[in-house]
């Protein structure tokens, strides 16, 4: 299929496009890089071995992103593309709320104008709130505690009433756990832009030298040595998930389907501390420092609906994960060059 990636340029996206290409999809992104760097593109095209067509362009113009479908001969829509930064969206409400969803709305009435119906979507575990039942079934209850995580549970609630309204849509929402880790070839991988709200960024840049010492939020959470656990899920492992789910989801009978991409183990702040040291060969020095408001004790997902219906399973340890990060960055030690 001729696969539009919205967000395509970025951490997540990026992987995405590889694996893509890979399973015989052609690819098209469009990206505003608000949030990556022009220059992934050129790593895409020598990854893959073939032009990647960029439209650089804010999917909240309807005119634009009209354009973008009637030129490109579109069959299905992978849409990463959104603001993410939990701490941003708290400062930022409105400009969250409206980016995530104007883009959203923009991009389904162009599909539906032009008969592309079939989406994968980009959700998140943080739709589960603030104290979730583990393991993390999607049968859940959604709820958010700030505003970014709001805009993937409205966002979840509009496919929903969109498919239900029409069932020539075929949509999958897919709730990821914590994405991590980069691509063997150490070529691609995440860079965020000043300091890293997340743990492996922020560690891999302890390691190699752009940070001093890493603060540990809390080690008195009721878990197995203090500190918060999650379920990182390594990010090809993720960009795997997309194709299964892009290539099983035209088949379902039911026009909305949601499934959790995780590894189904939980992992500690320490934990990961030890073993990017083992991956690393470098000391990652830290302090504990007090709780982070919002963060909650435990994260992890029970994958087996994923497992079932799409046929995918994680693969990647969390060593796998640390190895591959480390990799990226100590080739890039500060990320992408930006031209
Ligand atoms: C992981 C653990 C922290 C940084 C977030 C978003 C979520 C999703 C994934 C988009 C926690 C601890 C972290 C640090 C630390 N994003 N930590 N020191 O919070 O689980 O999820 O990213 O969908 O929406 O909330 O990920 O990497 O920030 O934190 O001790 O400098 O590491 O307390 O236990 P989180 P994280």
């Amino acid at each position: 299929m001729r696969v539009l990636v919205s967000g395509g340029a970025g951490y997540i996206g990026s992987h995405t496009v590889i694996r893509l290409v890979e399973a015989g999809h052609d690819v098209v992104v469009v990206d505003d890089f608000s949030n990556a760097k022009p220059t992934v593109v050129g790593r895409l095209e020598a990854l893959t071995g073939r032009p990647i067509p960029v439209h650089a362009i804010d999917l909240t113009d309807t005119d634009k992103t009209e354009h973008l479908f009637a030129h490109e001969q579109i069959d299905a829509v992978i849409h990463f593309a959104g603001f993410k930064a939990v701490g941003e969206s708290v400062a930022k409400p409105l400009a969250y709320y409206q980016n995530n969803l104007d883009s959203t709305f923009s991009l389904l009435r162009a599909m539906d104008r032009h008969d592309v119906r079939t989406l994968v979507f980009s959700s998140s575990a943080t739709v589960y709130g603030a104290e979730p039942e583990l393991p993390m079934t999607e049968d859940l209850p959604t709820s958010a505690t700030n505003p970014y995580g709001w805009t993937k549970v409205m966002i979840e609630q509009i496919l929903s009433d969109v498919a239900a309204s029409d069932d020539r849509w075929r949509i999958a929402a897919l709730r990821y756990f914590n994405p991590v880790g980069a691509h063997a070839s150490g070529d691609i991988g995440e860079d965020p832009s000043g300091i890293p709200n997340n743990l492996m960024p922020f560690v891999a840049q302890v390691a190699v030298g752009r940070r001093e010492q890493l603060s540990v939020f809390g080690d008195d959470y009721d878990t197995v040595d203090g500190t918060g656990v999650r379920d990182y899920i390594h990010v090809d492992d993720l960009a795997a998930g997309h194709v299964a789910a892009l290539d099983t989801v035209g088949s379902r009978a039911e026009p909305m389907s949601v499934w959790n991409l995780g590894t189904g183990q939980g992992v500690s702040v320490l934990q990961v501390i030890k073993a990017f040291e083992r991956a690393s060969g470098r000391p990652i020095p830290y302090e504990i420092a007090p709780r982070r408001a919002g963060d909650i004790a435990a994260s992890y997902a029970d994958p087996a609906r994923a497992n079932a219906d799409l046929g995918w399973r994680a693969t990647k340890t969390i060593d796998d994960m640390c190895a591959d990060t480390w990799r990226w960055q100590s080739k890039n030690p500060n990320g992408y060059p930006d031209a």
